[in-house]
C-alpha cells in the first residue's frame, strides 16, 4: 500500500519542509480579518492594504501569494476579492465560518508544536497542567477562541450526523462533551422533534446560553452540567461522544463508553466520532499528526483506529457496529445498545 503522501525527492521534502509558509499565510490574513473586509465587496488593492493595515513592502506578495492558494480571486491587477470558498467559510459574520480553528492554530497549536521534540523525548505534554491546552474557561475570550475552534469542526459533522441514522425512530439525545451546544442545535434545527440535551462541565453553561442566544436557539436545547466520568447521565436515545475520547488514555476510554451504555435506553445508539486513524496505520496523515497533537497537549490521549473503537464498543455490550467516514477528516462509529 503507498503511503498517502509520496515523498520522492529533495524538491518533496523541501516542499514539506516549508508546508507551514502556506498555512502562516492563511493564519495571518484570518489575523488582519481580510476575509470579513472583502466579502461581498472586491477591493483595489490601495484601499485594501489601507484597511486591513497592510504595509506596501510585503503586501503584493502576501495577496498574489493568498490568490495562488485559492483563497482570494484577482481581477487584472488591482481588484482583489474573495475566492467563493473563502467567502463562504473565511467571512466571520457566516454561519460557516471556520477561521476559530485558524486562530487557535495561530495563538495555541504553533507555539505548543514547535516543542515537538521535546515531547518525543520525554512522552510528556507540552502545556501546562493547570487549565491544559487552552486555559480552561476562566479566561472568557481565550475559552470562546478555543469553542468557535470546536464549532469551526463540529459545524460540519453535525450535518454529517442529521443524515446518519433515521431519526424518526428516536425521541431524545444527549450530545456528551457537547461545549456550548453548536453540534447539538444544528441536530435538532435538522429534526426538531428531538429532544436535544448538550452535557458539559458546569463553567460551560455561560457560554452555552450566549451561543443558544446568538443562534436564536435559545430553549431547543437544554444543558446539563457535570462530569461526565463521575456524575449521572441523563437517559437518551442516543449519545454523541465526538472529540472526547482522543483526550483520555485506555481506562477511561473504556468506562466512559460503559456508561453511556448503562445510560442509554434499550434500542438506543452511541455516535462515536473523532479523527480516526486508518487500520493499517499508514495513510491518514492528518489523523497520525493529530495524535501527536494530542501527545502535545493532554495526558494520555491519542487518536485511534476504526478496529479499536469498535473494540471497546462492543466490550461495553453494543451490537450491529459499523463505522463510517463524515465530514472533514472524522470518522463515525455507530452502535446500538440490544433491547
Ligand atoms: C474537544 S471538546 C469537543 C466538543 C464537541 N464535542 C466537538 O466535537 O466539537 C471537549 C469537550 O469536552 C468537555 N469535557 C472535558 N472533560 C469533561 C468532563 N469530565 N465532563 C464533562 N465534559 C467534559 C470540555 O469542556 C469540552 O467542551
Amino acid at each position: 500500500m503507498t503511503p498517502h503522501t509520496e515523498v520522492r525527492g529533495p524538491g518533496d521534502i523541501l516542499q514539506l519542509t516549508m508546508a507551514f509558509y502556506g498555512s502562516r499565510a492563511l493564519i495571518s490574513a484570518v489575523e488582519l480579518d481580510l476575509f470579513t473586509l472583502l466579502a461581498g465587496k472586491p477591493l483595489p488593492f490601495e484601499e485594501l492594504c489601507d484597511r486591513a493595515g497592510i504595509h506596501p513592502r510585503g503586501a503584493r506578495d502576501f495577496l498574489d501569494a493568498l490568490v495562488a492558494l485559492g483563497l482570494l480571486d484577482r481581477e487584472g491587477e488591482e481588484i482583489y476579492r474573495n475566492s467563493p470558498v473563502a467567502d463562504r467559510y473565511l467571512d466571520r459574520r457566516k454561519p460557516g465560518y471556520v477561521g476559530g480553528y485558524t486562530r487557535l492554530a495561530d495563538t495555541k497549536l504553533f507555539p505548543v508544536w514547535a516543542r515537538l521534540t521535546d515531547a518525543l523525548r520525554t512522552g510528556e505534554k507540552q502545556v501546562p497542567s493547570q487549565g491544559g491546552f487552552f486555559g480552561g474557561y476562566a479566561d472568557p475570550e481565550a475559552a470562546r477562541g478555543f469553542l468557535g475552534a470546536m464549532d469551526a469542526v463540529n459545524g460540519g459533522v453535525g450535518h454529517s450526523l442529521a443524515s446518519a441514522l433515521d431519526w424518526t425512530e428516536y425521541s431524545s439525545f444527549v450530545d456528551l462533551g457537547g461545549a456550548r451546544g453548536n453540534l447539538a442545535a444544528n441536530l435538532h434545527g435538522a429534526h426538531p422533534h428531538l429532544q436535544a440535551t448538550c452535557f458539559d462541565l458546569p463553567e460551560m453553561e455561560p457560554f452555552f446560553q450566549e451561543h443558544m442566544k446568538s443562534l436564536e436557539t435559545t430553549d431547543h436545547v437544554r444543558f446539563v452540567g457535570g462530569d461526565f466520568f463521575t456524575d449521572a447521565l441523563p437517559r437518551a436515545d442516543v449519545f454523541i461522544v465526538g472529540h472526547i475520547l482522543h483526550y483520555f488514555g485506555l481506562r477511561q476510554r473504556e468506562a466512559l463508553v460503559a456508561r453511556i451504555h448503562q445510560a442509554l435506553a434499550p434500542g438506543g445508539v452511541v455516535l462515536v466520532y473523532d479523527r480516526m486513524i486508518d487500520d493499517d496505520r499508514r495513510n491518514a496523515a492528518l489523523s497520525l499528526l493529530g495524535s501527536l497533537n494530542m501527545l502535545l497537549t493532554s495526558d494520555e490521549g491519542r487518536e485511534y483506529t476504526p478496529a479499536e473503537c469498535v473494540r471497546w464498543l462492543s466490550g461495553a455490550g453494543f451490537t450491529d457496529i459499523r463505522t463510517t467516514a463524515v465530514s472533514g477528516p472524522d470518522t463515525l462509529a455507530i452502535g446500538r445498545k440490544p433491547r
